[in-house]
């Protein structure tokens, strides 16, 4: 998850290779609530962890459930068989929708005939999401709720006595035109009304989403619970003595909304003799997103599919543009305002007015974004229309606490494949993803999932390179950039350690250039996160000893070794973009770096910073013989014919001796922000 707060995504040009998809945001809650609802215990497999699914647990624990993780997304919740085990909680529900609509709904009647009070809130953007047509609903029923903020809308507060009444015997009338999760929240927790007689829902206004409803309906079933749709979708009954059961285990769908990002991709980046393949939904699913395959179709993608995955490549290009109802498809039709942009002519999606009350206002959210990118866009109280750039421009997208306004976003980087006037492939801009965060709402490592499959040309990909002397505190600075802006990091002289390493453990001379070279080209070393191993061993602490660091130091002056390690270090070029720390990382290796660096610090402050490294890890340590260590280590990376430690030309130096960590990385952040191209 990028915690941070920007990402850049470089020009991207490709894509390749398979996705599994994270489950689904909406199975994932309803079937989280079943559980803690239901009697015994229930084994959920493949569920979403996500900030959504941990509201929903967090609120399912203070109601006296119990939720067990059994790793690898399973859970094993423990229901409390439609009786209250707690009668008073305070709940924070963030911004979960699926999570605020069916618990406020479960808990009002609860707490109507068990006893109770329960409060439910949200982050701000919750407290003005519409719940009023719930509300009035289980008033209806005889309910009490209050509201503690402003009348429709969350926080609220749900309570009754123990011993009281529903009224059960009116049908229950519910508006379906605002949100559909109104009604699904309503059929979700009449079972727990524990009726003598069947029970009537009546939905009045057009009901939006219908397949949303639709899944409610088919997870009530696995739970045990017929209910029967009449007259389309206006009026639904629930048999007499319906009763939750578990299934015993259930399965989490992959969540078709977020497969249509990567649809989108492999639509407009992938070859057709490689598609892009998606895992976990396919056209068995029953998600109402699924119907976004055919629109994506419609526009031109090429798909295949099976029961539960989808292959994905360019069909028609460009893209032909749509006029499509999206009423069903409200979420994923964000997606094909995305693709839009890749469309021969205007697309309009119409009747997408829910989309006002999402996350954010996304009809505003969505026009205001897509024209930065340089698109032409018409807004309506329900539609959307969007017009391709004639000629796209670097934007940093604002993505309004929006996990969908960040997928979005990021198909934006495709733009060097966009077809502008007759002219072919474009040089690309990269664009900004402000707050990336937003995500871990339903799909947490949805950047890291795309920057597996997405790829980009080497020259597109930036490049920031920390060169200067030992102990000048490249390392840190490098590895504090890269966690800032969430590129990736190299450390170049781990390699040479590396060699080193292996060279001292093999046996081989200092002098042996051939074998040293074949060594360093068949370096079996990786680097995940903290731990570094080669062949398998963790070598982190081996590599930073001393007498590694001085045979590095000799081996790096032999041209064939660093021949050998050459293309090793390009390869660490990868989306979306670079810092790479060394001796001659802006001199040779990455020449065209968008940002150089030359760290320096006087020999005196460097010997203390070693000093106090080693001594606090035990290691005894003279600060005059490591300053004339320093020094003799300086002299021969200075003096070496090949690759000699020296400043680009196009450089920037920083003398950091008076610096703390934190200000040398606010220097070189603030002479980043002036290359990019994002004002
Ligand atoms: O940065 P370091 O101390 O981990 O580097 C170990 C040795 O490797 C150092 O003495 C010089 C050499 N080196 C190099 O020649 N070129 C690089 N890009 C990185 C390190």
């Amino acid at each position: 998850m990028y915690d941070i707060p920007f990402l850049d995504l470089p020009p991207l040009r490709r894509a390749a290779g398979t996705v599994r998809l994270p489950g689904s945001k909406s199975i994932s809650n309803r079937v989280l609530l079943l559980a803690g609802l239901a009697e015994g215990s229930t084994t959920l497999h493949d569920l979403l962890d996500s900030d959504d699914t941990a509201v929903m647990l967090d609120a399912l624990r203070r109601l006296g459930c119990t939720a067990e993780p059994l790793g690898d997304c399973a859970w094993r919740i423990g229901g409390i068989g439609g009786r209250l085990a707690v009668h008073e909680a305070e709940l924070f529900l963030g911004n979960a929708g699926t999570a605020m609509r069916p618990l406020a709904a479960a808990l009002a009647l609860l707490a109507a005939t068990q006893g109770g009070s329960f409060t439910l809130r949200g982050v701000a953007r919750m407290h003005e999401r519409p719940i009023g047509d719930l509300v009035d609903a289980l008033r209806g029923l005889g309910c009490a709720v209050d509201d503690l903020g402003c009348s429709g809308f969350p926080p609220l507060r749900v309570r009754g006595e123990a011993g009281g009444r529903l009224r059960l015997d009116q049908p229950v009338r519910v508006r379906g035109d605002v949100s559909s999760q109104f009604l699904s929240a309503l059929l979700l927790a009449l079972p727990l009304a524990d009726a003598a007689h069947d029970l009537h829902v009546e939905v009045t206004g057009e009901l939006i989403s219908k397949p949303y409803v639709a899944i409610t309906l088919k997870l009530l079933a696995r739970f045990g619970i017929a209910v029967a749709r009449d007259d389309g979708w206006r009026r639904f009954t629930l048999p007499a003595g319906s009763r939750y059961r578990s299934p015993g285990t259930l399965h989490v769908e992959g969540d078709a909304s977020s497969a249509s990002y990567f649809v989108a991709l492999g639509a407009i980046a992938a070859q057709p003799d490689a598609p892009l393949r998606i895992e976990g939904v396919g056209h068995d699913s029953i998600q109402g997103d699924i119907a976004f395959v055919d629109a994506a179709r419609a526009m031109g993608a090429a798909v295949r599919s099976g029961p539960n995955w989808l292959e994905v490549a360019r069909g028609a290009w460009p893209l032909r543009a749509l006029q499509l109802d999206c009423n069903a498809i409200p979420d994923a039709a964000m997606t094909l305002a995305m693709m839009a942009l890749y469309a021969d002519a205007p697309t309009r999606l119409a009747n997408i007015g829910s989309w006002r009350v999402k996350e954010t206002d996304r009809i505003d959210a969505m026009a205001t974004e897509l024209r930065k990118l340089g698109a032409t866009v018409q807004a309506g109280a329900d539609f959307i229309e969007v017009e391709p750039p004639a000629a796209w421009r670097a934007a940093a997208i604002a993505t309004y606490d929006d996990h969908r306004m960040a997928m979005c976003a990021s198909l934006a980087a495709l733009n060097p494949l966009a077809r502008r006037g007759s002219g072919g492939a474009q040089p690309g801009v990269p664009v900004r993803i402000l707050d990336p965060r937003c995500v871990a709402k339903t799909f947490p490592d949805y950047f890291e999932t795309l920057f597996g499959v997405a790829g980009a040309d080497a020259g597109d990909v930036p490049v920031i390179t920390v060169d200067g002397p030992t102990a000048s505190g490249k390392g840190t600075l490098a590895a504090a950039l890269a966690a800032r802006l969430g590129y990736r990091l190299l450390d170049s002289g781990a390699l040479y350690r590396a060699t080193a390493l292996a060279a001292l453990r093999d046996g081989v001379a200092a002098d042996d250039e051939a074998a040293l070279a074949r060594l360093a080209a068949g370096l079996a070393l990786r680097f995940d996160g903290a731990s570094v191993t080669l062949g398998g061993d963790e070598v982190g602490d081996a590599l930073r000893s001393e007498d590694v660091g001085l045979l590095a130091s000799r081996i790096s002056a032999l041209p064939a070794v660093r021949a050998a390690l050459h293309g090793l270090q390009l390869g660490f070029r990868s989306v979306p973009g670079l810092v790479a720390d060394g001796r001659d990382m802006g001199t040779v290796v990455f020449p065209d770096a968008a940002l150089k660096v030359f760290l320096t610090a006087g020999a005196e402050q460097r010997a203390m910073r070693r000093h106090k490294q080693l001594i606090s890890k035990g290691i005894d340590a003279n600060i005059d013989s490591l300053r004339a260590d320093l020094e003799a280590r300086d002299a021969r990376d200075r003096n070496r014919a090949v690759a000699p430690l020296r400043a680009a030309e196009d450089a920037l130096s920083l003398d950091n001796s008076a610096l703390t960590v934190d200000e040398s990385v606010e220097v070189v952040l603030g002479w980043w922000a002036q290359r990019r191209p994002f004002g």
